[in-house]
């Protein structure tokens, strides 16, 4: 009988990091893959599993409305045991540290499964920042068997923690084969639209309500400050955070607060922008491939590879940094061109052929020995 893997993911960015590889155990006939999607995100979360053609085996639906940590725990932990019993995997795989991941976690601890984590040994210096992301990465990091560092620093943190270094891979981001994959095949989103362009995205816990009304803040006086840049605004689907958005950038000129686009038409955006400012994760780990600078509009990241790569700067949310981090980018050309030159500190496009190849050996099936990520 075939092993059974059952990959899940809840999340946007989880649907976008797992595409790769579930894409690739498809291809393993000798294995038989099941996706399930705890359905954290709905809309967001079914438009970026289209764009790669999958389609979910199992959805646990569990999405509402201001919903509560506690909330997406306890009803994602329910479903997915249930889901468990049923489907019987012989490993559970799921990736980042979104609370669907580290429920898929325990409910595989719980029924002694063994588990594989994807983009493991991200860490910042505090468990509550970002919140509850850290906790949720430690957590699964306790219960994983075998762990897919992204970065050698990745590597670092789980050897710090006593992680056996067998049980880890070095394999890059998924993040990276993905944004590979469909880059190359995308179009400039920006047509109709005269002069430079900068593309925002906030979301974070962290940045809701007061912090996002400074970043808006910034957003205003660049617009004031220079006639010819204007400004793309994808809001994320939470009300929490389209209320402030809109309430405070809703009637400014020159300024497009968007549905969230796909993942393709993100990338469009991404790589036609002329400057990248953003609290998104993902998106962090992306433009550095596509040589776009990004701001990072958080106090502390868990990525700080981007940041040594040249491509990012971390700026948090304080309206005057922003202002002239910003404000440099647009006029020092120097500046400019020397975080605008593309690298991949967080992978090389062959992250999910490694991690397939880990789970095939781990079932004791032929695998390609693919040398580890080397950045
Ligand atoms: C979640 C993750 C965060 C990740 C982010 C990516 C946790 C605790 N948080 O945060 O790590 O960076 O996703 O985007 O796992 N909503 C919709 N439609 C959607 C998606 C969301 O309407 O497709 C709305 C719902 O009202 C929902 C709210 O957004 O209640 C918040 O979603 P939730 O997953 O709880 O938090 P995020 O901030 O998206
Ligand atoms: N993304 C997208 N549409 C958008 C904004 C982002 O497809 O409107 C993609 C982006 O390219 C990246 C991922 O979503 O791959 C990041 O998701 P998000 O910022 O929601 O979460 P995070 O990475 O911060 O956890």
């Amino acid at each position: 009988m075939n092993p059974k893997v059952m990959v899940v993911c809840g999340t946007r960015p989880d649907a976008i990091k797992v595409a790769p590889v579930v894409l690739r155990l498809k291809e393993s006939r000798d294995i038989d893959t099941m996706l399930l999607v705890s359905g954290q995100h709905r809309e967001m979360l079914t438009q970026a599993l289209q764009d790669f053609g999958i389609a979910p085996d199992f959805d646990l639906q569990v999405m509402r409305h201001g919903q509560t940590l506690a909330y997406i725990t306890s009803a994602t932990l329910t479903a997915l045991d249930e889901s468990l019993e049923q489907s019987q995997p012989d490993m559970v795989v799921a990736q980042g540290d979104t609370t669907t991941t580290f429920v898929a976690a325990l409910a595989a601890f719980y029924r002694s499964i063994p588990f594989a984590h994807i983009e493991a040994g991200l860490r910042t210096e505090t468990i509550d920042s970002p919140f509850p992301e850290e906790f949720n990465r430690r957590a699964t990091a306790q219960i994983a068997k075998i762990h897919f560092a992204p970065t050698k620093l990745a590597l670092e943190n789980l050897l710090a923690e006593r992680i056996n270094r067998n049980d880890i891979v070095l394999s890059g981001n998924t993040s990276i084969d993905a944004i590979q994959g469909v880059a190359a095949g995308v179009d400039s989103a920006n047509v109709g639209r005269v002069g430079r362009t900068i593309l925002v995205t906030t979301h974070r816990r962290e940045n809701w309500g007061e912090p996002q009304r400074r970043i808006c803040h910034a957003i205003k006086e660049l617009i004031d400050r220079f006639p010819d840049i204007n400004v793309v605004l994808p809001m994320h689907r939470n009300e929490a955070v389209r209320d402030v958005l809109r309430s405070e950038l809703s009637n400014v000129d020159r300024v497009e607060l968007i549905e969230p686009p796909g993942y393709k038409e993100f990338a469009g955006y991404m790589r036609s922008a002329y400057l990248i400012l953003s609290d998104s994760g993902g998106v962090q780990e992306e433009a550095p491939a596509l040589g776009i600078p990004v701001l990072v509009l958080r106090n502390e990241t868990e990525r700080p590879e981007g940041i040594d790569a040249g491509n990012a700067l971390l700026v948090g949310t304080d309206p005057q940094r922003i202002i002239m981090e910003a404000s440099l980018l647009l006029t020092d050309s120097k500046r400019y061109a020397a975080m605008s030159r593309a690298s991949n500190p967080y992978g090389d496009g062959l992250a999910a052929q490694r991690i397939v190849s880990a789970i095939r050996k781990w079932f004791g099936l032929p695998f390609d020995a693919i040398p580890e990520f080397r950045g």
